[in-house]
């Protein structure tokens, strides 16, 4: 992968929503004090079951939205580490509508839309949920458009996902950067033709699929110099 080098002739930046923007972790760690030891690892068995719950209803041809993924695994996740507690377990699903968003995330996107970047988030999650958590960001005048797979009712990395990007924003393949912090993720909208970003915040190996993101960065806050804004 050739690393940090300048992605030109871009007009729309679109972004991957948890993971990449949103802090998926910060669901649990509200409730660190309630959850105890077990915290850290029940958060990534329920980003993990409801990732693979998303490929795996992709596959069966069984379609439900992002939300009720994000339950299922959630309770699987909670039937893992034996907590029964259904109070919690609701004030968890409920902290998913407004995860933090990662600290460099407000003045990078504000930087890409004074710079005349069209700004776009295309992910898994249903309307609902990425109106709410963008809402709580307080980031709705950042970001212009919303492109949920419930338009196509199938998840990433199913191709028709990123086709919504150019279908939805008007601009060719080519011309759209796409940013995700989700290894898998970045490799299927680079296998689809977009122009790719690979955020990776977690020190995580590449993929072994074939495809490479055009570039790898640590933190957002990397994009405006690679795009030359
Ligand atoms: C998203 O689509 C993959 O969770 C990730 O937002």
């Amino acid at each position: 992968m050739s690393q940090k080098s300048l992605i030109p002739n871009i007009k729309a930046c679109v972004f991957d929503a948890y993971g990449t923007l949103f802090d998926v972790h910060s669901a649990v760690g509200k409730y660190d004090e309630r959850l105890g030891e077990v915290a850290d690892q029940l958060s990534s068995v329920w980003r993990t079951k409801q990732l693979e719950y998303t490929w795996l209803r992709s596959l069966m041809k069984k379609h439900v939205d992002f939300w009720q993924v994000t339950q299922d695994g959630l309770d699987y996740a909670l039937d893992v580490f034996g907590i029964t507690d259904k109070p919690l377990r609701d004030d968890l699903i409920d902290a998913y509508l407004h995860l933090n968003c990662y600290p460099e995330v407000p003045d990078t996107l504000a930087k890409l839309k004074d710079g005349g970047r069209q700004i776009a988030i295309l992910s898994n999650g249903s309307p609902a949920m990425l109106e709410a958590v963008v809402k709580s960001s307080g980031l709705e005048d950042l970001v212009q458009t919303i492109l949920s797979v419930e338009m196509v009712g199938v998840f990433k990395p199913d191709p028709a996902v990123y086709q919504l990007a150019v279908d939805r924003l008007g601009v060719a393949a080519a011309e759209i950067v796409f940013m995700s912090a989700n290894a898998w993720d970045a490799v299927g909208a680079t296998a689809f033709g977009l122009r790719v970003a690979w955020i990776n915040r977690f020190a995580q190996r590449s993929e072994r699929l074939s495809f490479q993101p055009d570039t790898e960065i640590k933190t957002l806050a990397e994009l405006p110099d690679l795009l030359g804004v």
